[in-house]
Protein backbone atom coordinates (compact mmCIF):
# COMPACT_ATOMS: atom_id res chain seq x y z
CA UNK A 1 0.00 0.00 0.00
CA UNK A 2 1.72 3.54 -1.07
CA UNK A 3 2.24 5.51 2.20
CA UNK A 4 0.01 8.75 2.79
CA UNK A 5 0.85 11.63 1.67
CA UNK A 6 -0.32 15.53 2.38
CA UNK A 7 -2.94 16.16 4.81
CA UNK A 8 -3.65 12.36 4.69
CA UNK A 9 -0.57 11.31 6.47
CA UNK A 10 -0.41 10.99 10.36
CA UNK A 11 -3.84 10.99 11.43
CA UNK A 12 -4.87 11.76 14.97
CA UNK A 13 -6.03 8.14 16.79
CA UNK A 14 -10.20 8.44 17.46
CA UNK A 15 -10.17 4.87 16.49
CA UNK A 16 -12.03 5.82 12.98
CA UNK A 17 -8.93 7.30 10.28
CA UNK A 18 -11.91 8.72 7.91
CA UNK A 19 -13.54 10.91 10.59
CA UNK A 20 -9.90 11.79 11.72
CA UNK A 21 -8.94 13.29 8.37
CA UNK A 22 -12.25 14.80 7.97
CA UNK A 23 -12.07 16.26 11.45
CA UNK A 24 -8.61 17.63 10.69
CA UNK A 25 -9.65 19.21 7.18
CA UNK A 26 -12.88 20.60 9.25
CA UNK A 27 -10.20 22.47 11.39
CA UNK A 28 -7.98 23.62 8.80
CA UNK A 29 -10.32 25.17 6.57
CA UNK A 30 -11.22 27.56 9.94
CA UNK A 31 -8.09 29.36 9.04
CA UNK A 32 -9.46 29.81 4.95
CA UNK A 33 -7.98 27.00 2.79
CA UNK A 34 -9.74 25.14 -0.46
CA UNK A 35 -9.60 21.84 -1.39
CA UNK A 36 -7.45 22.55 -4.25
CA UNK A 37 -4.65 23.43 -1.43
CA UNK A 38 -5.63 20.62 0.67
CA UNK A 39 -5.31 18.25 -1.30
CA UNK A 40 -1.51 18.62 -2.03
CA UNK A 41 1.53 17.59 -1.17
CA UNK A 42 2.41 19.16 2.31
CA UNK A 43 5.84 21.02 3.08
CA UNK A 44 6.30 21.61 6.67
CA UNK A 45 8.64 24.80 7.64
CA UNK A 46 10.20 24.94 10.91
CA UNK A 47 9.63 28.51 11.77
CA UNK A 48 12.53 29.46 14.12
CA UNK A 49 11.61 33.18 14.65
CA UNK A 50 11.62 34.58 18.52
CA UNK A 51 11.88 38.75 20.15
CA UNK A 52 14.92 36.53 22.33
CA UNK A 53 16.70 35.64 18.92
CA UNK A 54 18.54 38.76 16.74
CA UNK A 55 19.96 36.44 14.53
CA UNK A 56 16.67 34.87 13.29
CA UNK A 57 15.68 38.53 12.83
CA UNK A 58 14.87 37.99 9.03
CA UNK A 59 13.10 34.92 9.35
CA UNK A 60 9.71 36.88 8.07
CA UNK A 61 11.10 37.34 4.92
CA UNK A 62 12.59 33.77 4.49
CA UNK A 63 9.66 32.07 5.69
CA UNK A 64 7.62 34.23 2.77
CA UNK A 65 10.17 33.34 0.39
CA UNK A 66 10.56 29.18 1.32
CA UNK A 67 6.57 29.62 1.00
CA UNK A 68 6.30 31.41 -2.42
CA UNK A 69 9.10 28.13 -3.59
CA UNK A 70 6.47 25.84 -1.99
CA UNK A 71 3.57 27.20 -3.78
CA UNK A 72 5.97 27.62 -7.80
CA UNK A 73 6.35 23.92 -6.92
CA UNK A 74 2.71 23.40 -6.63
CA UNK A 75 2.75 22.00 -2.97
CA UNK A 76 0.79 23.56 0.39
CA UNK A 77 3.69 25.11 2.69
CA UNK A 78 2.92 24.93 6.69
CA UNK A 79 4.81 26.49 8.84
CA UNK A 80 5.15 25.55 12.44
CA UNK A 81 7.13 27.36 15.49
CA UNK A 82 9.43 25.22 17.59
CA UNK A 83 11.86 26.39 20.25
CA UNK A 84 14.76 28.78 19.19
CA UNK A 85 17.75 29.67 20.97
CA UNK A 86 19.92 32.41 20.82
CA UNK A 87 23.73 32.65 22.23
CA UNK A 88 23.03 35.72 25.05
CA UNK A 89 19.53 34.87 25.41
CA UNK A 90 19.34 31.10 26.96
CA UNK A 91 19.99 30.63 30.82
CA UNK A 92 22.39 28.55 31.70
CA UNK A 93 23.90 28.02 28.39
CA UNK A 94 22.29 27.65 24.96
CA UNK A 95 23.71 24.16 24.71
CA UNK A 96 21.72 23.32 27.52
CA UNK A 97 19.14 23.82 25.60
CA UNK A 98 19.82 22.16 22.34
CA UNK A 99 18.49 18.81 22.89
CA UNK A 100 15.60 19.85 23.92
CA UNK A 101 15.44 22.16 20.28
CA UNK A 102 16.38 18.62 18.88
CA UNK A 103 13.66 16.90 20.74
CA UNK A 104 11.12 19.20 19.89
CA UNK A 105 12.02 19.29 15.98
CA UNK A 106 11.75 15.43 16.27
CA UNK A 107 8.71 15.30 17.69
CA UNK A 108 6.66 18.62 15.93
CA UNK A 109 7.73 16.87 12.31
CA UNK A 110 6.79 13.34 13.40
CA UNK A 111 3.81 14.71 14.86
CA UNK A 112 2.14 16.85 11.73
CA UNK A 113 1.17 16.13 8.46
CA UNK A 114 4.10 17.06 5.99
CA UNK A 115 5.69 15.02 3.22
CA UNK A 116 8.99 17.30 3.52
CA UNK A 117 9.99 19.66 6.05
CA UNK A 118 12.40 22.77 5.41
CA UNK A 119 14.32 23.08 8.70
CA UNK A 120 15.20 27.40 8.87
CA UNK A 121 17.53 27.90 11.25
CA UNK A 122 20.64 29.78 11.77
CA UNK A 123 22.31 30.81 15.19
CA UNK A 124 24.55 28.65 16.98
CA UNK A 125 22.75 25.21 18.35
CA UNK A 126 19.70 25.54 16.39
CA UNK A 127 21.04 24.25 13.50
CA UNK A 128 22.57 20.84 15.06
CA UNK A 129 18.98 20.47 16.86
CA UNK A 130 17.02 21.00 13.96
CA UNK A 131 19.84 17.91 12.35
CA UNK A 132 19.52 16.14 15.13
CA UNK A 133 15.65 16.24 15.07
CA UNK A 134 15.49 15.32 11.62
CA UNK A 135 17.49 12.62 11.43
CA UNK A 136 15.95 10.92 14.34
CA UNK A 137 12.36 11.84 12.38
CA UNK A 138 13.77 11.16 9.25
CA UNK A 139 11.77 12.68 7.28
CA UNK A 140 12.38 14.22 3.93
CA UNK A 141 14.47 17.22 5.36
CA UNK A 142 16.39 19.93 3.95
CA UNK A 143 18.23 22.93 6.13
CA UNK A 144 17.97 26.43 5.36
CA UNK A 145 20.21 28.93 7.31
CA UNK A 146 19.13 32.40 7.85
CA UNK A 147 22.62 33.44 6.87
CA UNK A 148 25.07 35.59 8.04
CA UNK A 149 25.15 39.14 9.38
CA UNK A 150 27.39 41.87 7.59
CA UNK A 151 30.15 44.28 9.15
CA UNK A 152 29.96 47.21 10.74
CA UNK A 153 33.30 50.02 10.61
CA UNK A 154 34.20 51.83 14.19
CA UNK A 155 36.52 54.81 13.59
CA UNK A 156 37.47 53.40 10.33
CA UNK A 157 38.00 49.77 11.29
CA UNK A 158 35.88 46.86 10.27
CA UNK A 159 34.11 45.13 12.92
CA UNK A 160 31.49 42.18 13.10
CA UNK A 161 30.50 39.41 15.94
CA UNK A 162 32.13 38.47 17.49
CA UNK A 163 35.53 37.97 17.23
CA UNK A 164 35.98 41.47 17.69
CA UNK A 165 33.79 41.66 20.32
CA UNK A 166 36.39 39.98 22.37
CA UNK A 167 39.02 41.66 20.78
CA UNK A 168 37.88 44.79 21.77
CA UNK A 169 37.07 43.83 25.36
CA UNK A 170 40.14 42.31 25.54
CA UNK A 171 41.89 45.65 24.98
CA UNK A 172 39.27 47.17 27.61
CA UNK A 173 40.12 44.65 30.53
CA UNK A 174 44.03 45.84 29.29
CA UNK A 175 43.07 49.28 29.78
CA UNK A 176 43.80 50.23 26.22
CA UNK A 177 40.37 51.54 25.54
CA UNK A 178 38.01 53.43 27.85
CA UNK A 179 34.08 52.79 28.66
CA UNK A 180 33.10 55.18 25.77
CA UNK A 181 34.90 53.71 23.63
CA UNK A 182 34.03 50.35 23.82
CA UNK A 183 30.38 51.24 24.17
CA UNK A 184 30.52 52.82 20.99
CA UNK A 185 32.27 49.66 19.48
CA UNK A 186 28.87 48.17 21.05
CA UNK A 187 27.12 49.88 18.12
CA UNK A 188 28.84 48.15 15.68
CA UNK A 189 29.46 45.08 15.77
CA UNK A 190 26.03 43.53 14.99
CA UNK A 191 24.85 45.91 12.28
CA UNK A 192 21.71 43.42 10.86
CA UNK A 193 20.16 40.57 11.24
CA UNK A 194 22.05 36.68 10.85
CA UNK A 195 24.66 35.10 12.38
CA UNK A 196 27.89 36.17 13.63
CA UNK A 197 29.13 37.26 10.56
CA UNK A 198 32.93 35.45 11.40
CA UNK A 199 33.67 31.47 11.25
CA UNK A 200 32.19 31.46 14.92
CA UNK A 201 30.05 27.98 15.76
CA UNK A 202 26.74 29.40 13.10
CA UNK A 203 28.85 30.02 10.24
CA UNK A 204 30.60 26.58 10.89
CA UNK A 205 27.40 24.72 11.02
CA UNK A 206 25.78 26.58 7.82
CA UNK A 207 29.28 25.36 5.94
CA UNK A 208 29.77 21.82 7.08
CA UNK A 209 25.84 21.62 6.68
CA UNK A 210 26.15 22.59 2.79
CA UNK A 211 29.38 19.58 3.21
CA UNK A 212 26.96 17.00 4.61
CA UNK A 213 24.69 17.72 1.62
CA UNK A 214 22.00 18.62 3.34
CA UNK A 215 21.96 22.37 2.74
CA UNK A 216 21.68 23.22 -1.30
CA UNK A 217 25.28 23.99 -2.33
CA UNK A 218 26.19 27.48 -2.13
CA UNK A 219 23.39 28.45 0.76
CA UNK A 220 25.72 29.01 4.02
CA UNK A 221 27.10 32.21 2.95
CA UNK A 222 24.77 34.64 1.03
CA UNK A 223 24.04 37.46 3.75
CA UNK A 224 20.83 37.60 5.91
CA UNK A 225 19.85 40.82 4.80
CA UNK A 226 20.70 40.29 0.98
CA UNK A 227 18.60 39.38 -1.77
CA UNK A 228 20.84 36.54 -3.00
CA UNK A 229 19.63 34.85 0.28
CA UNK A 230 15.52 34.96 -0.60
CA UNK A 231 16.50 33.38 -3.41
CA UNK A 232 18.29 30.65 -1.71
CA UNK A 233 14.70 30.55 0.35
CA UNK A 234 13.01 30.04 -2.45
CA UNK A 235 15.13 27.67 -4.32
CA UNK A 236 14.50 25.71 -0.87
CA UNK A 237 11.11 25.22 -0.57
CA UNK A 238 10.92 24.59 -4.17
CA UNK A 239 13.26 21.90 -3.62
CA UNK A 240 11.52 20.46 -0.98
CA UNK A 241 8.23 20.59 -2.82
CA UNK A 242 9.46 18.25 -5.68
CA UNK A 243 10.64 15.87 -3.80
CA UNK A 244 14.15 15.08 -1.30
CA UNK A 245 15.05 12.30 -0.26
CA UNK A 246 15.37 11.74 3.82
CA UNK A 247 18.58 12.00 5.97
CA UNK A 248 19.43 8.47 6.39
CA UNK A 249 19.77 8.42 2.28
CA UNK A 250 21.76 11.52 1.87
CA UNK A 251 23.90 11.19 4.86
CA UNK A 252 26.54 8.54 5.04
CA UNK A 253 30.43 7.86 6.65
CA UNK A 254 30.93 9.52 3.28
CA UNK A 255 29.22 13.21 3.94
CA UNK A 256 30.23 13.00 7.50
CA UNK A 257 33.67 12.46 6.56
CA UNK A 258 33.09 15.39 3.77
CA UNK A 259 31.62 17.84 6.61
CA UNK A 260 35.15 16.97 9.09
CA UNK A 261 37.14 17.99 5.66
CA UNK A 262 35.89 21.30 5.53
CA UNK A 263 35.55 22.27 9.24
CA UNK A 264 39.47 21.56 9.03
CA UNK A 265 39.80 23.85 6.13
CA UNK A 266 37.71 26.88 7.14
CA UNK A 267 39.36 26.69 10.55
CA UNK A 268 35.71 26.43 12.13
CA UNK A 269 34.63 26.26 15.45
CA UNK A 270 35.54 23.65 18.11
CA UNK A 271 31.92 23.72 19.15
CA UNK A 272 31.36 21.91 15.83
CA UNK A 273 32.90 19.01 16.67
CA UNK A 274 30.80 18.13 19.96
CA UNK A 275 27.62 19.08 17.27
CA UNK A 276 28.80 16.36 14.31
CA UNK A 277 29.61 13.67 16.88
CA UNK A 278 26.02 14.42 18.44
CA UNK A 279 24.87 14.58 14.47
CA UNK A 280 26.40 11.52 13.88
CA UNK A 281 25.36 9.92 16.95
CA UNK A 282 21.61 10.05 15.48
CA UNK A 283 22.30 8.03 12.27
CA UNK A 284 22.42 4.13 12.70
CA UNK A 285 25.65 2.54 12.20
CA UNK A 286 28.08 5.78 11.56
CA UNK A 287 30.12 5.23 14.44
CA UNK A 288 31.97 8.68 14.59
CA UNK A 289 34.68 9.14 16.50
CA UNK A 290 37.01 11.73 17.83
CA UNK A 291 40.08 9.83 15.60
CA UNK A 292 38.06 10.74 12.99
CA UNK A 293 38.53 14.22 13.66
CA UNK A 294 42.62 14.15 14.56
CA UNK A 295 43.31 11.58 11.40
CA UNK A 296 41.06 13.78 8.70
CA UNK A 297 42.90 16.90 9.96
CA UNK A 298 46.44 15.58 9.83
CA UNK A 299 45.82 15.63 6.34
CA UNK A 300 43.37 19.08 5.85
CA UNK A 301 45.08 22.31 5.51
CA UNK A 302 43.51 25.52 6.54
CA UNK A 303 42.67 27.27 3.62
CA UNK A 304 39.74 30.13 4.29
CA UNK A 305 41.32 33.78 5.42
CA UNK A 306 38.16 34.09 7.71
CA UNK A 307 38.19 35.36 11.28
CA UNK A 308 39.29 34.46 13.99
CA UNK A 309 42.19 31.99 12.29
CA UNK A 310 42.52 34.63 9.51
CA UNK A 311 41.42 38.06 8.79
CA UNK A 312 38.40 38.44 6.29
CA UNK A 313 34.65 37.81 7.27
CA UNK A 314 32.06 35.81 5.87
CA UNK A 315 30.53 38.28 3.38
CA UNK A 316 34.28 38.21 1.98
CA UNK A 317 33.99 34.50 2.10
CA UNK A 318 30.73 34.88 0.01
CA UNK A 319 31.94 37.29 -2.38
CA UNK A 320 34.82 34.68 -2.96
CA UNK A 321 31.96 31.88 -3.90
CA UNK A 322 31.39 30.34 -0.47
CA UNK A 323 31.49 26.86 0.15
CA UNK A 324 31.24 26.04 -3.46
CA UNK A 325 34.45 27.49 -4.45
CA UNK A 326 36.12 25.95 -1.09
CA UNK A 327 34.89 21.99 -2.26
CA UNK A 328 36.26 22.65 -5.35
CA UNK A 329 39.63 23.56 -3.96
CA UNK A 330 39.50 20.35 -1.96
CA UNK A 331 38.27 17.92 -4.43
CA UNK A 332 41.62 15.87 -4.22
CA UNK A 333 40.41 15.41 -0.16
CA UNK A 334 36.55 14.67 -0.75
CA UNK A 335 34.76 11.95 -1.60
CA UNK A 336 32.67 13.18 -4.65
CA UNK A 337 30.50 10.15 -5.40
CA UNK A 338 28.42 11.30 -1.73
CA UNK A 339 25.04 12.00 -1.98
CA UNK A 340 23.35 15.82 -1.86
CA UNK A 341 19.47 16.49 -1.08
CA UNK A 342 19.25 17.17 -4.93
CA UNK A 343 20.14 13.50 -5.52
CA UNK A 344 23.21 14.83 -7.53
CA UNK A 345 26.70 13.36 -6.10
CA UNK A 346 28.67 16.22 -4.63
CA UNK A 347 31.23 15.64 -7.93
CA UNK A 348 28.13 16.35 -10.16
CA UNK A 349 26.16 18.90 -8.35
CA UNK A 350 29.92 20.80 -8.18
CA UNK A 351 29.91 21.06 -11.88
CA UNK A 352 27.48 24.15 -11.64
CA UNK A 353 30.24 26.66 -9.66
CA UNK A 354 33.56 27.41 -11.66
CA UNK A 355 36.18 28.64 -10.09
CA UNK A 356 37.05 32.42 -10.53
CA UNK A 357 39.98 34.40 -9.59
CA UNK A 358 39.67 35.08 -5.38
CA UNK A 359 42.06 35.64 -2.52
CA UNK A 360 39.75 34.01 0.64
CA UNK A 361 40.35 30.65 -0.36
CA UNK A 362 43.84 29.31 -0.87
CA UNK A 363 44.78 26.92 -3.13
CA UNK A 364 46.04 23.59 -1.43
CA UNK A 365 49.47 24.82 -2.59
CA UNK A 366 49.45 27.65 -0.24
CA UNK A 367 47.71 26.47 3.09
CA UNK A 368 46.70 29.50 5.58
CA UNK A 369 48.17 26.48 7.92
CA UNK A 370 49.29 23.61 6.57
CA UNK A 371 47.28 20.95 8.70
CA UNK A 372 45.84 19.73 11.46
CA UNK A 373 44.26 23.11 12.72
CA UNK A 374 41.96 21.42 15.16
CA UNK A 375 43.74 18.75 17.18
CA UNK A 376 42.59 15.91 19.89
CA UNK A 377 44.55 15.33 22.64
CA UNK A 378 44.81 12.36 24.74
CA UNK A 379 46.51 11.53 27.81
CA UNK A 380 46.62 10.65 32.00
CA UNK A 381 44.47 14.03 31.90
CA UNK A 382 41.52 13.07 29.09
CA UNK A 383 41.07 9.39 28.74
CA UNK A 384 38.17 10.00 26.71
CA UNK A 385 40.36 13.16 24.49
CA UNK A 386 40.22 16.52 24.72
CA UNK A 387 40.54 19.44 21.18
CA UNK A 388 42.50 22.53 20.82
CA UNK A 389 42.60 24.66 17.87
CA UNK A 390 46.09 24.79 17.28
CA UNK A 391 45.74 27.55 14.51
CA UNK A 392 44.49 30.24 17.03
CA UNK A 393 47.06 29.75 19.28
CA UNK A 394 50.51 31.64 19.65
CA UNK A 395 52.72 28.73 18.96
CA UNK A 396 55.51 29.08 21.25
CA UNK A 397 52.62 27.19 23.17
CA UNK A 398 52.28 24.47 21.30
CA UNK A 399 54.85 22.76 23.25
CA UNK A 400 54.92 24.16 26.89
CA UNK A 401 54.62 22.17 30.55
CA UNK A 402 53.87 24.60 32.93
CA UNK A 403 52.58 24.80 36.84
CA UNK A 404 48.68 24.67 36.78
CA UNK A 405 46.51 27.37 38.28
CA UNK A 406 43.09 25.81 39.58
CA UNK A 407 39.39 27.23 39.44
CA UNK A 408 36.82 24.36 40.76
CA UNK A 409 34.10 26.24 39.02
CA UNK A 410 33.39 28.90 36.70
CA UNK A 411 31.94 31.05 39.94
CA UNK A 412 35.48 30.76 42.06
CA UNK A 413 37.03 31.39 38.62
CA UNK A 414 34.68 34.49 38.51
CA UNK A 415 35.72 35.62 41.64
CA UNK A 416 39.61 34.89 41.58
CA UNK A 417 41.14 35.48 38.20
CA UNK A 418 41.82 39.18 38.50
CA UNK A 419 42.98 39.12 42.47
CA UNK A 420 46.17 40.55 42.39
CA UNK A 421 47.35 38.47 43.90
CA UNK A 422 46.69 35.21 42.17
CA UNK A 423 49.85 32.64 42.05
CA UNK A 424 49.86 33.32 38.45
CA UNK A 425 52.48 33.40 35.41
CA UNK A 426 53.00 34.09 31.78
CA UNK A 427 53.71 30.10 31.90
CA UNK A 428 51.27 29.02 34.10
CA UNK A 429 48.26 26.80 32.91
CA UNK A 430 45.01 27.80 34.12
CA UNK A 431 42.90 24.76 34.94
CA UNK A 432 39.05 25.54 34.95
CA UNK A 433 37.08 22.19 36.64
CA UNK A 434 33.34 21.53 36.66
CA UNK A 435 32.14 23.35 33.23
CA UNK A 436 31.55 20.01 31.49
CA UNK A 437 28.39 18.23 30.12
CA UNK A 438 27.19 17.83 33.74
CA UNK A 439 29.39 19.94 36.14
CA UNK A 440 27.98 23.78 35.54
CA UNK A 441 25.31 22.25 33.65
CA UNK A 442 25.51 22.92 30.09
CA UNK A 443 29.03 22.83 28.93
CA UNK A 444 29.13 26.52 28.96
CA UNK A 445 31.49 29.06 26.78
CA UNK A 446 33.68 29.98 30.29
CA UNK A 447 36.86 27.48 28.68
CA UNK A 448 37.94 30.46 27.04
CA UNK A 449 39.40 31.53 30.41
CA UNK A 450 40.75 35.74 30.72
CA UNK A 451 44.00 36.47 30.86
CA UNK A 452 44.39 37.78 34.55
CA UNK A 453 44.24 41.08 34.70
CA UNK A 454 47.73 41.72 35.87
CA UNK A 455 49.10 39.84 33.03
CA UNK A 456 46.97 41.48 30.72
CA UNK A 457 48.09 44.78 31.60
CA UNK A 458 51.50 43.18 31.43
CA UNK A 459 51.05 42.77 27.99
CA UNK A 460 50.46 38.50 28.13
CA UNK A 461 47.70 37.77 24.86
CA UNK A 462 47.97 33.90 25.46
CA UNK A 463 48.44 31.25 27.44
CA UNK A 464 47.73 27.71 27.97
CA UNK A 465 43.77 27.00 29.33
CA UNK A 466 42.37 23.46 29.78
CA UNK A 467 38.57 22.87 30.95
CA UNK A 468 35.74 20.54 30.21
CA UNK A 469 33.69 23.04 29.21
CA UNK A 470 33.52 24.72 25.68
CA UNK A 471 34.48 28.07 24.09
CA UNK A 472 33.06 30.08 21.57
CA UNK A 473 33.68 29.73 17.77
CA UNK A 474 34.69 33.46 17.37
CA UNK A 475 37.19 33.09 20.21
CA UNK A 476 41.20 31.88 19.65
CA UNK A 477 43.72 31.11 22.20
CA UNK A 478 45.78 28.10 23.40
CA UNK A 479 42.48 26.46 24.74
CA UNK A 480 42.00 23.05 25.06
CA UNK A 481 38.37 22.15 25.93
CA UNK A 482 36.21 19.23 26.19
CA UNK A 483 37.82 17.36 28.29
CA UNK A 484 36.21 13.99 28.83
CA UNK A 485 34.96 12.46 30.84
CA UNK A 486 34.62 15.92 33.20
CA UNK A 487 35.40 16.41 36.41
CA UNK A 488 31.84 16.09 37.53
CA UNK A 489 31.84 12.71 37.12
CA UNK A 490 35.06 12.01 38.36
CA UNK A 491 37.37 12.41 35.60
CA UNK A 492 40.87 12.84 36.14
CA UNK A 493 40.73 16.98 35.47
CA UNK A 494 39.30 16.82 38.98
CA UNK A 495 42.33 15.53 40.26
CA UNK A 496 44.51 18.58 39.56
CA UNK A 497 45.74 20.97 42.24
CA UNK A 498 47.80 24.34 42.56
CA UNK A 499 51.25 23.60 41.30
CA UNK A 500 50.81 20.34 39.68
CA UNK A 501 53.05 20.23 36.56
CA UNK A 502 51.16 19.77 33.49
CA UNK A 503 52.83 18.83 30.06
CA UNK A 504 50.91 19.68 27.24
CA UNK A 505 52.14 18.58 23.56
CA UNK A 506 50.64 19.18 20.25
CA UNK A 507 52.88 17.07 18.09
CA UNK A 508 52.46 14.38 20.14
CA UNK A 509 48.82 14.98 20.89
CA UNK A 510 49.73 14.67 24.08
CA UNK A 511 48.17 15.95 27.36
CA UNK A 512 50.03 14.52 30.75
CA UNK A 513 49.39 15.56 34.68
CA UNK A 514 52.82 15.23 35.91
CA UNK A 515 51.73 13.30 38.95
CA UNK A 516 52.23 10.06 39.89
CA UNK A 517 49.65 7.64 38.70
CA UNK A 518 48.61 6.25 42.32
CA UNK A 519 48.36 10.02 43.82
CA UNK A 520 45.80 11.00 40.95
CA UNK A 521 43.71 7.66 41.94
CA UNK A 522 44.08 8.48 45.48
CA UNK A 523 42.99 12.09 45.01
CA UNK A 524 40.09 10.60 42.92
CA UNK A 525 39.15 8.40 45.25
CA UNK A 526 38.90 11.24 48.12
CA UNK A 527 36.96 12.97 45.36
CA UNK A 528 34.21 10.08 45.18
CA UNK A 529 34.08 9.88 49.08
CA UNK A 530 34.36 13.08 50.37
CA UNK A 531 32.61 15.67 46.91
CA UNK A 532 30.71 13.00 45.42
CA UNK A 533 30.22 11.69 49.43
CA UNK A 534 28.63 15.13 50.60
CA UNK A 535 26.72 15.53 46.95
CA UNK A 536 26.28 18.04 44.42
CA UNK A 537 23.29 19.36 44.49
CA UNK A 538 21.51 17.24 41.89
CA UNK A 539 18.61 18.47 40.19
CA UNK A 540 15.13 16.67 41.29
CA UNK A 541 12.53 17.68 38.69
CA UNK A 542 11.97 19.03 34.99
CA UNK A 543 14.13 19.28 32.65
CA UNK A 544 16.90 19.86 34.43
CA UNK A 545 16.97 16.50 36.13
CA UNK A 546 16.40 14.55 32.87
CA UNK A 547 19.62 16.22 31.40
CA UNK A 548 20.97 15.95 34.66
CA UNK A 549 20.60 11.61 34.23
CA UNK A 550 20.79 11.29 30.86
CA UNK A 551 23.33 13.58 29.28
CA UNK A 552 26.53 11.71 27.43
CA UNK A 553 29.89 13.45 27.61
CA UNK A 554 31.41 14.97 25.15
CA UNK A 555 32.94 12.71 23.45
CA UNK A 556 29.76 11.56 22.51
CA UNK A 557 28.70 15.21 21.21
CA UNK A 558 26.40 15.62 24.72
CA UNK A 559 23.28 13.92 23.56
CA UNK A 560 21.06 12.28 25.74
CA UNK A 561 21.91 8.95 25.71
CA UNK A 562 18.27 7.73 24.86
CA UNK A 563 18.10 10.11 22.04
CA UNK A 564 21.08 8.44 19.99
CA UNK A 565 20.17 6.06 17.00
CA UNK A 566 20.54 3.18 19.36
CA UNK A 567 18.88 4.67 21.99
CA UNK A 568 19.73 3.66 25.87
FE1 LIG B 1 23.70 33.99 16.98
FE2 LIG B 1 26.49 34.37 17.05
S1 LIG B 1 24.96 34.90 18.53
S2 LIG B 1 25.24 33.33 15.63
Amino acid sequence: MAALTGLKAGLTNYGDPDFALFLRKAFIKGAGYSDDALDRRVVGIADTRSGYNPCHANMPALLEAVQRGVMLAGALPISFPTISLHESFAYPTSMFLRNLMAMDTEEMVRAAPMDAVVLIGGCDKTVPAQLMGAISADVPAIQLVVGPMVTGSHRGTRVGACTDCRGYWARYRAGEIDLEEIAAVGNELVPSAGTCGVMGTASTMACITEALGIAPLGSACPPANGSQRLRVAEMTGKLAATGIPRPSEVLSRKSFENAITVLLAIGGSTNAVVHLLAIAGRVAGLNLTLDDFDIIGRRTPLLVDLKPSGSAYMEDFYRAGGVPTLLNTLRPLLHLDALTITGQTLGAALEAFKPFPQDIVRPLSDPLYPAAALVVLRGNLAPLGAILKASAMMSHLKSHKGRACVFTSADDMLARIDDPNLDVDKDSILVLQNIGPVGHPGMPEAGYTPIPKKLAQAGVRDMLRISDGRMSGTASGAVVLHVAPEAAVGGPLGAVRDGDMIHVDVEARRLHLDVEEDEIARRLEEWKTHVKGRGRARPKRGYKALYDQRVLQADRGADFDFLTAEGR
